[in-house]
């Protein structure tokens, strides 16, 4: 299988995770996008989506999916989305197509995160990948100072603006080998909104998608 086909491959598998008349969360990137056109095909069954992008919100709509708000639900039963990196112990790297932050509060929201994603994207250690990290413009540099003390060197992503019209800055250097620890140091960074890796709240399930066919893990 290629990589495109293991990445449709886990995320048509997602949708056994997709209960009847729920709201699901859905995340962002070309995997996501795969769930995205699954989930039309079943949009007879379910209520709705919360997105976690702009970009997400019209994929989801143009397939005449209802869109709702996250603030007009009190609960959702599952978030699907890819990863950048992910780890045996289901924590990622998130936030390669800029989303990182709404894909952190929906999933926060979430009872179950499914995480699709295709061979490629599991590692030993987190780091090889860029750790995404949204900014707040006017903390560019103060926060770019702050990262390098922890041994990362940040650059900016040119030319990007978030859907929180902020920036973002990738974090390259990184040998993440306590991932929960180095979210909470970032999360103290004023000027970061978020940061990229997801292991306080990781993921419950990954489907990845292999050359055999797609592997379930689970914590
Ligand atoms: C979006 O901001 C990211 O967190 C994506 O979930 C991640 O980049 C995976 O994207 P692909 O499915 O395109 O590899």
């Amino acid at each position: 299988m290629t990589q495109d086909e293991q990445k449709r491959a886990a995320a048509e598998a997602a949708i056994q995770y997709v209960p009847e008349n729920c709201i699901v969360g859905v995340g962002t990137g070309s995997t996501a996008n795969y769930f995205i056109d699954a989930l039309a095909r079943i949009k007879h069954k379910i209520e709705g989506a919360v997105a976690s992008s702009e970009a997400t919100s019209s994929r989801l709509a143009a397939h005449g999916i209802r869109v709702f708000d996250l603030n007009d639900i009190d609960s959702l039963t599952v978030y699907i989305d890819g990863a950048d990196e992910i780890n045996r112990d289901l924590q990622m790297i998130k936030g390669g197509g800029g989303a990182l932050t709404r894909e952190k509060i929906v999933a926060a929201v979430a009872e179950t995160f499914v995480c699709v994603a295709d061979q490629n994207k599991i590692v030993q250690i987190l780091g090889k990948f860029p750790l995404p990290v949204e900014v707040i413009p006017m903390a560019r540099s103060h926060v770019a100072r702050q990262i390098m003390r922890l041994g990362g060197q940040p650059a900016l992503r040119e030319g990007f603006i978030t859907d929180n019209g902020n920036i973002i800055l990738d974090v390259r250097g990184l040998q993440i080998h306590h991932p929960a620890e180095l979210e909470a140091s970032l999360d103290e960074i004023t000027g970061i909104v978020t940061n990229g890796l997801f292991a306080k709240r990781g993921a419950d399930v990954l489907l990845l998608g292999t050359d055999k066919g797609v592997e379930t893990i689970s914590r």
